[in-house]
């Protein structure tokens, strides 16, 4: 079964083609980094105009690396939530456009579960279904989610945190803007936190490099699985306050390139301190089998290298291509319902604000 996944909840107009819910046949971005760059985050006006101008040429081009034509296409899955109202409306009517001239069935996706699905693709020979089996510890980190949500077969999910202030991925963006680093900002923290190792640090004082290496905060939030990320974030506005490096940095003063990646590296250890230990908590406290992760903050280098180091189960990390958003994990996780019969008509319609996951409580009361 072939389906066509198309993705426009944010800023990425995606198509992605996938054959039995797992065999990956194209996976087609066009980024709109560059327009919204200089915003130093999303506009929603110009993300929705621009996925018109891009869905054409995105879907034609996966056909081409599918070697397919529209023909044969099997059903078309479309993300209708959560994210933005007028990116997600170009992507849905796409498909229905699609579904309703080709006659195939119509899916609507939740991005997050969309997220988690992205796995499938990234296993090979088993299934996380089946090794390392379920219930499964799910990390969803994005610009708009941190979630913790542990999946107990195929649709059955259960949210057992989630931050209460900012998403991971908006706080690394912002930290980026702080520091006078490009958009998205997650990448930028982490390309120059990497670049720390081989700066000269002899051109800054020994109080200058005490007071940057000392640890930002880390919001334990004991007692939750929840996250909180703006305690870290204030931090590092200060320290780049008192640093010189904000407002009116000198870029080509002194020690700036050096203050820049410290600061990087240590907002980076703390965000990713704080999502290995919650994500190896939750593990432990339900019993998972194995661990997943999915969405833009999980492409981080220094994430993927923790939690494969500090995790006795075994860990599903999608490549950074499959972790940060596109069409071919929407595709994924609608063969899935397609499966359980989860089909749309042509009435389906966005939800900016779709939840997903059951959270623990209700579950309890509904005596699940
Ligand atoms: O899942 P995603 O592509 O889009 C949303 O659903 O929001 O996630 C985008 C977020 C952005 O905030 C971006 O800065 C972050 O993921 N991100 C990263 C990395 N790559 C993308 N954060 C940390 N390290 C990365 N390498
Ligand atoms: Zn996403």
């Amino acid at each position: 079964m072939l389906i066509l996944g198309i993705e426009t909840s944010c800023d990425e107009t995606a198509v992605g083609i996938v054959e039995d819910g797992r065999v990956l046949r194209a996976n087609v971005m066009a980024s709109q980094a560059a327009i919204h760059s200089p915003y130093g985050g999303v506009v929603p006006e110009l993300a929705s105009r621009q996925h018109i101008r891009d869905m054409q040429p995105t879907l034609e081009r996966a056909l081409a690396d599918a070697e397919i034509t529209l023909g044969q296409v099997d059903a078309v899955a479309v993300t209708h939530g959560p994210g933005l109202a007028g990116a997600l409306i170009s992507g849905v009517n796409t498909a229905k456009a699609l579904s309703l001239t080709l006659d195939v069935p119509l899916i609507g996706v939740n991005h997050l579960e969309g997220h988690i699905y992205a796995a499938w693709l990234a296993a090979q020979g088993a299934s996380p279904a089946d090794e390392p089996g379920f219930p499964l510890a799910c990390l969803v980190a994005s610009g708009g989610h941190t979630d913790l949500i542990l999946m107990e077969g195929h649709g059955s999910y259960r949210l057992v945190g989630r931050t209460r202030d900012d998403a991971a991925g908006e706080a690394f963006d912002k930290a980026a803007r702080v520091l006078g680093l490009g958009f998205p900002g997650g990448p930028e923290i982490q390309k120059v936190a990497e670049s720390l190792e081989r700066l000269e640090r002899d051109v800054l004082t020994d109080d200058d490099l005490e007071q940057l290496a000392a640890p930002l905060p880390r919001a334990w939030m004991r007692g939750t699985l929840d996250f909180s990320f703006s305690g870290v974030k204030t931090a590092l506005l200060h320290r780049a306050q008192r640093t010189g490096l904000y407002p009116d940095p000198e870029p080509d003063g002194a020690g700036h390139d050096f203050m820049v990646a410290s600061l990087a590296a240590g907002f980076q250890e703390s965000v990713v301190d704080v999502l290995t230990a919650k994500l190896l908590d939750m593990a432990q406290r339900y019993g998972a089998r194995g661990l997943v992760l999915g969405g833009g903050v999980t492409a981080n280098a220094r994430l993927r290298q923790r939690v494969l180091a500090e995790s006795a189960l075994p860990a599903v990390i999608p490549p950074p291509v499959l972790c940060t958003d596109n069409g071919a994990m929407i595709a994924a996780s609608a063969y899935y319902q397609y499966q359980r019969g989860q089909v749309d008509d042509l009435s389906l319609d966005v939800d900016p604000s779709l939840p997903f996951g059951a959270p623990l409580a209700e579950a309890m009361a509904a005596g699940e």
